[in-house]
């Protein structure tokens, strides 16, 4: 079997152990270079990369178009790293007014992260409720089994109580209602109202999809209530299910999107989307970052919305998130070990009936990088760049590890029984 660490990885594990904060589980395995779905080790050994950085690396690794930012923003005579919010620089302009296009919402507030974009999108909700309907009108309503992020407010809106637990006491007016559950959605949006927070795509809490009927009930009800839709696309926006936004691919238009992970496609850049008449509620002083919006994320960025627009990256991610659920579906139809898969675009989760991490670290000792979302669900959220031949070879490493290396339980899955024997293969 691979080796999983290098002579060199040990030592940097014990000064990682003995200086950093342990709120990480990580894989052994240091990476060092990168190039398309592909990175390497610091043995040299290759992985397939189906995580994409946790949806981060949507053009993979070392793509072109990117190095090419990166090139030109370095070659710049006296180029700037760095601008403070008080002034102007070239890219911000130009990068809200593309956002604005494919979204279809034109105002753009811009961070560093998802969770800054939905601790934007809820403090500027609750500004407007308060401002509209009072100071009663504060509640949020969230789906339970939610994430929306580690800051107060994101957190708070997080229907995982893992999550929230340890810190007590937090923002209050939140209530959780379950995903797809229509009439408690209309139940719990009311008057007092000031906004409801969706994933149209349940991420880190199991990579799942809400209805369309769902979706179109939480806007319904918004409008009745004259609070807002907020769509969290940090995970399953910008290209990630095959549209630029799974809200509006789903027939629904959303009054706020938050989106970060792909946007500068490895640098930290997350953005809010809203409309004009939210402007007031977001006036000179009232919301803010330092870093938020910088000169070369927002480069970066520009260039990721070229090359998903030239490459024809929608389309790619639809064909090849077709290819993975399908041959999903055809080995969950021979093996016990799983559920059930689901998913939109290159966004998929494959329930299994042990725990994902088994089947997760089975996979890395094939060279393939595969993620979690809870204790039962494998979550693979690959580059949209990622070629059929690249997904065969997934495909094939997965079947393989469900049977191997395990330490399979007596009476784990293995092979379903053939419906009967003369059937034919
Ligand atoms: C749907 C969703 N919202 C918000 C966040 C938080 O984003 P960040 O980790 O960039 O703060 C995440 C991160 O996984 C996410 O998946």
């Amino acid at each position: 079997m691979h080796a999983l660490t290098s002579p060199g990885m040990q030592a940097a594990l014990d000064l990682e152990e003995r200086h950093l904060f342990p709120t990480y589980a990580r894989a052994p395995l240091r990476v060092v270079s990168g190039s398309g779905c592909r990175v390497f080790d610091d043995t040299g050994r290759e992985y397939l990369d189906m995580l994409g950085g946790i949806a981060v690396n949507a053009l993979g690794h070392a793509h072109p178009r990117i190095l090419a930012a990166l090139r030109d923003a370095a070659a710049a005579p006296g180029g700037v790293l760095h601008c403070s919010n008080l002034h102007h620089h070239p890219y911000q302009g130009p990068l809200a007014a593309r956002l604005a296009a494919l979204f279809g919402l034109p105002r753009v507030f811009f961070c560093n992260s998802g969770s800054e974009a939905v601790e934007a999108a809820l403090k500027l909700a609750r500004a407007r409720s308060r401002r509209l309907k009072g100071e009663a009108a504060l509640k949020v309503v969230a789906l339970e089994g939610s994430f929306h992020g580690r800051t107060a407010f994101a957190l708070s809106a997080t229907g995982q109580p893992r999550y929230r637990e340890p810190f007590g006491r937090l923002v209050p007016d939140v209530e959780f209602v379950p995903p797809d559950d229509a009439q408690a959605l209309l139940q719990a949006v009311d008057a007092e109202t000031a906004a409801l927070i969706l994933e149209p795509v349940l991420g880190e809490g199991g990579v799942r999809p809400l209805s369309e009927a769902f979706l179109r009930t939480a806007r319904t009800a918004c409008d009745a209530a004259g609070a807002l839709l907020i769509a969290d696309e940090v995970q399953c926006g910008l290209g990630r299910t095959g549209d630029w936004s799974a809200c509006r691919q789903a027939g629904v238009a959303p009054d706020l999107v938050a989106l970060a992970k792909p946007l500068a496609a490895g640098l930290p850049l997350g953005a809010l989307l809203g409309r004009d008449d939210q402007a007031v509620d977001f006036g000179p002083g009232s919301h803010g970052s330092t870093f938020g919006g910088g000169p070369l994320p927002c480069r970066l960025a520009l260039a990721f919305l070229d090359a998903v627009e030239t490459e024809a990256l929608l389309p790619a991610v639809r064909a090849r998130g077709e290819q993975l659920m399908s041959g999903l579906r055809a080995i969950a139809a021979r093996r016990e070990a799983i559920d059930e898969v689901r998913g939109r675009g290159l966004m998929v989760g494959v329930v299994l009936r042990r725990p994902a991490s088994e089947v997760g670290q089975a996979l890395l000792r094939e060279g393939i990088i595969a993620g979690t979302a809870g204790e039962r669900v494998l979550r693979l959220l690959p580059p949209y760049v990622i070629s059929a031949g690249e997904i065969d070879r997934f495909l094939a490493a997965f079947e393989a590890s469900l049977g191997a290396g395990l330490g399979a339980a007596p009476g784990a899955p293995g092979p379903k029984p053939a419906p009967d024997a003369g059937s034919p293969p």
